[in-house]
């Protein structure tokens, strides 16, 4: 049997290229990039090469790119650090954001009694960007603002500029969660007024275990794991030379092929949802997700018309028929709780039915597609 896949938000194929450069690394520049000697200042020399390149594409200076391991240190750095060392007594956020900030929030909330606010959402994902407004209006306090880009399991896209530009009139800090958005759209810090992101290499086929937050400069933030002075004494610890050197080659490829890779996913995933029409009546796409432009054309979160008793066994059929998708987002797939984000916006008789999280990447085909909306079609009639 032949297997797809369909679970890219959850992480994605690492490209073929990105392989050969790390492999490259791992055989050759073994050196710890804390060596004085040729091995180690060739590690280092990689390392700085990437930092320089990634700050290129996001507009920004090199010495403002942080590696850390992932999206989710990222998050907990900037959060926490924004709370300890800027004197950050009232956090902004929505109740759809990922774990990484969510749980570390409610963590921060709950040790210091901080205050924490919620931004409210609407049915289609959006936010209600007046109740935003008025939020950051009525806070005495110094706030830290935390909203994702993208949303990974519905897919819908933050007015970012709106966002960033209030944080700006009401002097808030803003924190952005990319880990969606960056290798699959341009974004330009340079023109928006953003002070911290967290990004996340293994969601634009590279290396898991790395990624990097943008710390604005002079910002104060200060490190959250101590040790030796690598990062400048951000983050301690010796660097995944491989993994950036991986990370710098994955995003150096996704700015390379965006918009054709961006055209060949959108049709993709528009082909997707004029059969899931065309074949399965009462079908449902939560939030936004058929909208091309407020949505990413990475994902499609879709509420299918099965009984409460049958949704249970629907992602096993997929999976034994080789179709790998998710149930909200991955991260909480070893969790028997539903989906916090569906719980924000579908109604009570929705989140009784399943809604499946297809997310899509430039290797899959169209052929797929079609395959996929026969296993979906037959188990419906079949249920
Ligand atoms: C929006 C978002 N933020 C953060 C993360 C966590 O990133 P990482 O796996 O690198 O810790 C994920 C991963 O699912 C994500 O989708």
């Amino acid at each position: 049997m032949e297997k797809m896949y369909f679970d890219s938000a959850a992480t994605t194929i690492v490209r073929p290229e990105v392989i050969a450069k790390m492999v490259s690394v791992l055989k050759e520049d073994y050196g710890n990039p804390s060596s004085s000697h040729s091995y180690g200042r060739s590690a280092k020399n990689h390392i700085e090469q990437a930092r320089k390149n990634i700050a290129k594409y996001l507009g920004v200076k090199a010495s403002e790119i942080i590696f850390t391991s992932g999206g989710t240190e990222a998050d907990n750095l900037v959060i926490n650090s924004a709370v300890r060392d800027l004197g950050v007594k009232h956090i902004i956020t929505s109740r759809i954001e990922h774990h990484g900030v969510l749980h570390t929030v409610q963590e921060i909330e709950s040790q210091t009694g901080i205050a924490v606010s919620y931004v409210s959402v609407k049915e289609n994902g959006t936010l209600d960007y007046q109740q935003f407004e008025s939020l950051l209006r009525s806070s005495n306090e110094k706030t830290l603002v935390s909203l994702m880009h993208i949303n990974n399991e519905i897919g819908t896209i933050l007015d970012i500029e709106l966002v960033a530009s209030l944080c700006d009139q009401y002097d808030a800090f803003f924190h952005s969660d990319m880990v969606q958005s960056i290798g699959h759209y341009a974004v330009d810090l340079s023109k928006i007024s953003i002070d911290f992101i967290a990004v996340s290499a293994h969601k634009f086929h590279g290396p898991k275990g790395i990624g990097f937050t943008y710390i604005k400069q002079n910002s104060g933030l200060k490190p959250l794991i101590f040790g030796g002075e690598q990062e400048r004494g951000y983050r301690a610890g010796t660097e995944s030379v491989h993994n950036i050197v991986g990370m710098d080659e994955a995003l150096r490829l996704s700015y390379e092929k965006l918009d054709e890779e961006r055209d060949y996913i959108l049709s993709l995933k528009q082909y997707f949802i004029e059969n899931l029409e065309k074949n399965i009546e009462k079908v449902k796409f939560n939030a936004n997700c058929t909208d091309s432009i407020n949505s990413t054309y990475t994902l499609l979160n879709v509420c299918l018309p099965v009984s409460i008793d049958k949704a249970g066994i629907l992602l096993f059929h997929l999976d034994i028929n080789g179709i790998a998708c998710s149930k909200g987002s991955a991260c909480q797939s070893g969790s028997s709780k539903g989906s916090h984000v569906l719980a924000e916006i579908l109604s009570d008789e929705d989140l009784q039915k399943p809604s499946i999280r297809f997310s899509f990447s430039t290797y899959n085909t169209f052929k797929e597609i079609d395959y996929v909306i026969n296993v979906l079609k037959k188990f419906i009639e079949d249920n």
